[in-house]
Formats: C-alpha cells, structure tokens, sequence
C-alpha cells in the first residue's frame, strides 16, 4: 500500500503512472451517466473514509463520486463531528479508522496532521489540502494541460499572486515533471523558503508571463488565512490580477488554470476565466479521474 501524501514524496515513475491511468479511465467513461459503474470494479467492498476539517465542493464530491464509480463505498466525516475535533489524538484515531476503513482521505490545517495520520495508519492516507500543499489538485493540473497541449516536461508555467498551498504543489510537481515554474507575486506573499530552487521569481507580472505555455492562479485569502488580511490582501495583490492584458503576453495558445473556488474579477477576471485560454473545468472535472487513480495505485489495485 502506498500514502499519497505530496507530489515531492512520491516517485516520479508512479506520478507518470498515475497522469496516465487517470487519462486512461476518463477515455473509458467517456459519454455515460455518472453514476454507471466502471467496467473495472478495483474498489470492490473497498470502504472509504472522507474527512473534512474544511469546506469543500471539488474534493468531497470528486473523491466520492470515484469511489462509487469504482465499486467502492465511502462515508464522509466532518472534523469538527469526530472526537479528533475534540481532543482524541490523531494516532488513536488513524488506528481506529483503519480497523473499520480500507482508506483515508484527509482534507486539514496542519501538515502534521497529515503526517501523523499517515504514520499511524494501516491504511493508505490521501492529502486532500492542506495549509502547506494540494497534491491532488496538481495532478489534476498536469493531466489537464496534457490533454489540451501534449507534455508538460519543458514547458514555462508561471503563477501569479500568493505565493500558497496550490502554489506549493506546482513547486513539487515542477521537478518531479521537469517543467520550468515562475512565481510572480509580492515579497510579503512569496512561497516558504523550502520550496527554493524550485521555481524562479519575476516580481513584473507582465515580463512574467512572456512565453508561458500555462498560467496559474489561485484564490487571494485561502481557507487558513485570517479573514481580517483581506483588504491588505487585495492591496498587495491588486496588480498580480489575471486579465486579458496579461494573458495576451503569454504564448498565443497560453492555457489558464484555477483550481476554484474563485472570486471572479480579484484574481482573474471572468473575462478570461471564461475565455479562449481558460481549461477550469476540464480542470475541476479530472479531480475526479486524477484522484481515482490515485486512489488505484494507493491500493495497488
Ligand atoms: N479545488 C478544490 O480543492 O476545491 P474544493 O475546496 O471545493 O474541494
Ligand atoms: N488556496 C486555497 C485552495 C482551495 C482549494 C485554500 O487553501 O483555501
């Protein structure tokens, strides 16, 4: 059994595995009902455990979805519902749930929770967000842009505004994919200094995204952030906005990505969010196929 914990953690050989089995089980759905059965059954009696210590459309529906898709069942639980919320250990309850559950997927603050989740369970554990990382969402990314553009590995992504979770993920991927990343942003909202080396930086938004093939950005406040750094947010942020401006300095046939939810005209405008350039669907879309993948070679199946 394997962990999907952070794309930097796991072999690029199986993350190839993984792009490629998701883009194979999408072609083999495609046109039927959501809610047919795959041909392949590989969660058969498989029960899987959905936590959610934060709010979630994408993931929780996504992840419950392929579940389903692939025989399997799932039940989904709230952080603050579960005695984790108050009190009981992260090791106690990752050794109970993996006597009644054959999986966990984790959606938290702290990466440690993550981390001891893994360490104590006997079960594959999945990071489905946390305040550092979102591996799932990158996966997404990559088979996305693979599907409208052929391979990442050589390409110029560059991702303008806070410099977070989603953010770091792309970092991660960046060398395990062996693309080139910018980072346009703010000093205040610059990645954390681990992701260093990963990523060049252009504080110019508009000579960032010369020649991209892919630009990237993200919500301004995430779910850990306080809410009371918004105004500041925005103010720092204001000139990092995603427009048809910036995009026309990209590569003609540029992509868009936002992993969503969004607050359409801060970070990206609907303009392009629903223009020519942008693939946020097919993006939210493969979660679904991304994640049944991984959810695969977790389980060996
Ligand atoms: N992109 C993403 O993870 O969305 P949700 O917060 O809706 O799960
Ligand atoms: N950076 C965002 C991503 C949401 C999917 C957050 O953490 O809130």
């Amino acid at each position: 059994m394997n962990h999907f914990l952070d794309i930097h953690e796991t072999d690029p050989t199986a993350l190839r595995e993984i792009i490629d089995s998701a883009a194979a089980m999408k072609a083999a759905r495609q046109g039927r009902p959501k809610g047919a059965l795959d041909d392949e059954q590989p969660l058969k009696d498989q029960m899987v455990a959905l936590i959610f210590e934060k709010p979630s459309t994408r993931t929780r529906v996504s992840f419950d979805v392929g579940v389903r898709q692939m025989g399997g069942q799932t039940m989904v639980l709230s952080g603050a519902d579960m005695q984790l919320g108050h009190g009981e250990t992260i090791a106690d309850t990752a050794r109970v749930l993996s006597r009644y559950v054959d999986m966990i997927m984790i959606r938290t603050f702290e990466e440690q929770t993550l981390v001891e989740m893994a360490e104590h369970a006997t079960v594959p554990v999945i990071n489905g967000l946390t305040n550092r990382t979102h591996p799932c969402q990158i996966m997404a990314d990559i088979q996305t842009f693979e599907e409208h553009r052929g391979p990442i590995k050589g390409r110029k992504v560059v991702w303008s505004g806070d410099g977070n979770n989603v953010f770091a993920s792309l970092a991660h991927a960046a060398k395990q994919f062996d693309f080139d990343l910018t980072f346009t942003g703010p000093p205040p909202l610059d990645p954390e200094g681990a992701l260093d080396g990963l990523y060049t930086i252009e504080r110019d938004p508009q000579k960032a995204v010369e020649g991209a093939d892919l630009v990237v950005t993200d919500t301004w406040v995430s779910m850990h952030d306080p809410q009371s750094a918004r105004e500041r947010r925005h103010n720092q942020l204001r000139g990092y906005q995603v427009n048809d401006a910036l995009m026309a300095r990209a590569k003609p046939d540029s992509l868009f990505m936002h992993c969503l939810p969004a607050h359409r005209d801060d970070e990206a405008t609907s303009s392009v969010m629903d223009g020519p350039h942008s693939v946020i669907f097919d993006e939210a879309e493969n979660r679904l196929h991304a994640q049944k993948a991984i959810m695969r070679w977790c389980l060996g199946a």
